[in-house]
């Protein structure tokens, strides 16, 4: 018997504080006219002080466990995509886990850079796949305010705060959302061209040391939108031709957040109507492994995404990893 994926139920959650690019403009050599022609970025979410990934994480999971009709306590596994999670040990996941007060539970983090929510599906389709019980949490959430230079005009307009979430469990065919496939790819000689190296095991740290450079987000942007457009089209065509499906089939594209250009650009690429290709950047800016559930979340409560739609999701991110998923709504 074939095993349909159901999604359940949404969330999302985005800090209160925005921050606008009129705002930034405070604070480095930098322009909304700038911003916005080469990123469509207007503004951004960006945490408290005392917000950390698990707890945006915990905001957005709730209101996906209520929209699934769900207790924390039925969940089986919890599985959280971030590159700014809480502490490298433990995982956020476990601190969302603690949140919920809840225990027993598998809890894991996924660390795909941008692409961890459709990973983070992957690994929620695995678990079901080995245990039909399993009631998979999958949630992205991050804190990239923590982890931006903000004396560094070229990085730090990009980026904002936010949380998403979805439940995923077996069920029957129309039951509701489906996630009829998924593919999965990575190119790690091409890791240098975008990351966050401080604080891994490969930098040497002494105590008493203040944080360099390296603690913060760094990439090569043009690099990135190339291998970017180039890959998440290349994936979306395959998870199409091995599903039997053209890209006329397509009736919403919900690219990876990053900015209005690359966006547009894979839409073009895919030949999908400017009008059905779904983006919030401008409110959001890029936040990595959350912009995703957040843009399906406020694609489905804006009616964007109606039952009976397929919408395909490329992603991109730091590795390089891409992803597609292909959901029947
Ligand atoms: N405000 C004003 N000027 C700026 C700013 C800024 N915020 N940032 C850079 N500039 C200047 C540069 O200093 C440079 O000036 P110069 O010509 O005098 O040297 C000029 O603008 C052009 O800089 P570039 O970096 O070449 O600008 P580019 O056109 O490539 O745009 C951008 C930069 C928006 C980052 C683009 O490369 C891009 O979209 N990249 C892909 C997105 C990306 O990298 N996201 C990172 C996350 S990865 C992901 O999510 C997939």
């Amino acid at each position: 018997m074939n095993t349909h994926f159901i999604l359940r139920g949404f969330g999302r959650y985005a800090p209160e504080r925005v921050m606008t690019n009129a705002d930034l403009e405070k604070i480095v050599d930098t322009s909304d006219e700038w911003i916005t022609t080469r990123t469509g970025i207007k503004e951004r979410h960006i945490a408290a002080d005392d917000q950390a990934a698990s707890d945006m994480a915990y905001e957005a999971a709730k209101v996906a466990l209520a929209d699934a009709g769900m207790d924390a306590s039925e969940l089986t596994h919890i599985v959280c995509g971030t590159f700014t999670p809480d502490s490298m040990v433990p995982s956020t996941a476990c601190r969302i886990q603690e949140k919920f007060g809840i225990k027993g539970q598998a809890c894991v983090d996924i660390a795909a850079a941008c692409s961890g929510f459709v990973y983070a599906l992957e690994t929620a389709r695995g678990y079901i796949a080995l245990n039909p019980d399993s009631k998979v949490l999958v949630v992205t959430s991050e804190v990239i305010s923590r982890r931006m230079n903000w004396e560094d005009r070229t990085t730090c307009v990009l980026f904002g705060d936010a949380a998403g979430a979805a439940i995923v469990t077996a069920g029957e065919a129309g039951e509701g959302p489906e996630i009829k496939d998924i593919r999965l790819a990575a190119d790690g000689s091409l890791g240098d061209l975008l990351t966050v190296n401080g604080g891994g095991s490969r930098y040497a740290y002494k105590l008493g040391e203040t944080v360099g450079e390296e603690f913060f987000v760094q990439f090569q942007g043009r690099e990135v939108f190339k291998h970017a457009v180039r890959n998440m089209c290349g994936i979306c065509e395959t998870v199409l031709k091995d599903n039997g499906m053209v890209k006329a089939d397509v009736d919403v594209l919900i690219p990876h957040q990053a900015n209005w250009r690359i966006i547009d650009a894979v839409g073009r690429k895919l030949e999908i109507p400017a009008e059905r290709v779904f983006s919030n950047v401008d409110r959001y800016g890029n936040t990595s492994a959350a912009s995703v559930p957040v843009a399906l979340s406020e694609a489905l409560d804006t009616e964007f995404v109606k039952k009976g739609d397929t919408v395909l999701i490329p992603t991109f991110g730091g590795g390089f990893t891409w992803a597609a998923a292909l959901i029947q709504f």
